[in-house]
């Protein structure tokens, strides 16, 4: 795929997306002072639009970033623009332009919109979400506000790359003993029949996913406790998996190089991935 050939909209111009320049003095160039969201397109529609620009507001209100706007056109028009059927739209919002100074105060900004839409070729979890990946427990040194999306990810950065070099392909962090998430995806783990996933906080991102599938599989009559899981709870479980857009539902079948539970894709993550497969089937 070649990243020219995707329609990038910038400030409202439509533009190739390798042809968009921001100022340096963006503040999302300066101090990663922008938030954003991934958003999963199937059959030319985006998927949960409405949970994702929600969640765009909060992040917005959280940073006190003053974008009057909702967002959800601007994303149906670049899908439009690049004829997606199946891929991923990221939109990134920064507070603005200004000399640099930590501070914000007083500064009447006007926030950088960047929407982009790119095509998948083939479904990017497929091939995991057979055969399971691999993960790793890390200490959770983020900062303390990881309910607000903002694009400073560099802890999660490190701690995926190190992940990879463990030849892991996800890190599933750990804050004073307890499970906070993944570097980019949420965790679940199942015990007894019984889907566990840490409370919502500011520790972790409340992802759409994660509440997706909680109300569908309470509604299935399945039994799901939001509560906080000890780290070592995550060796005794039946079953982990990880929950995001991209990865939708994907098993961890080994952690730190044990077997979760058999150490194979269990029948619960591909129970959750169901809930998932039925909605999307039921676009319109
Ligand atoms: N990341 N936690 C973190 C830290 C994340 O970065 C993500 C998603 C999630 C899951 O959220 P959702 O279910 O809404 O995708 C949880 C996106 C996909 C990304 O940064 O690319």
């Amino acid at each position: 795929m070649n990243e020219s050939s995707i329609i990038a909209s910038y400030n409202g111009k439509s533009l190739p997306l390798t042809e968009v320049f921001a100022p340096v003095l963006d503040r999302a160039f300066m101090f990663s002072d922008a938030v954003y969201e991934v958003l999963r397109v199937y059959k030319g529609k985006p998927f949960l639009l409405s949970a994702h620009t929600t969640r765009l507001q909060a992040s917005l209100r959280s940073m006190r970033i003053a974008a009057n706007q909702d967002f959800g056109d601007a994303i149906l028009n670049n899908i439009a623009e690049n004829q997606v059927k199946e891929g991923m739209v990221y939109l990134q919002i920064s507070r603005g332009v200004a000399p640099r100074n930590h501070s914000f105060f007083a500064m009447e900004l006007k926030p950088s919109i960047l929407i982009y839409t790119k095509p998948f070729l083939e479904h990017p979890a497929a091939k995991e979400q057979q055969t399971g990946i691999k993960g790793i427990t890390h200490e959770d040194y983020r900062w303390g506000r990881c309910d607000i999306k903002t694009t400073n990810l560099l802890a999660n950065c490190l701690i995926q790359t190190h992940a990879n070099e463990m030849g892991a392909q996800e890190a599933i962090l750990i804050r004073n003993g307890v499970v906070s998430e993944g570097t980019s995806s949420n965790v679940f783990i199942v015990k007894n029949g019984i889907f566990i996933t840490p409370p919502k906080s500011t520790f972790i991102l409340a992802g759409t996913r994660r509440q997706f599938l909680i109300d569908g599989l309470l509604a299935a009559g399945h039994s799901v406790i939001e509560r906080q899981v000890e780290k070592t709870e995550l060796f005794n479980a039946d079953e982990i998996f990880i929950s995001s857009t991209v990865k939708e539902v994907t098993s961890v079948v080994q952690l730190d190089q044990k077997p979760v539970g058999k150490g194979i894709v269990g029948p619960f993550a591909k129970l959750a991935q169901a809930l998932l497969d039925d909605a999307i089937l039921a676009m319109k």
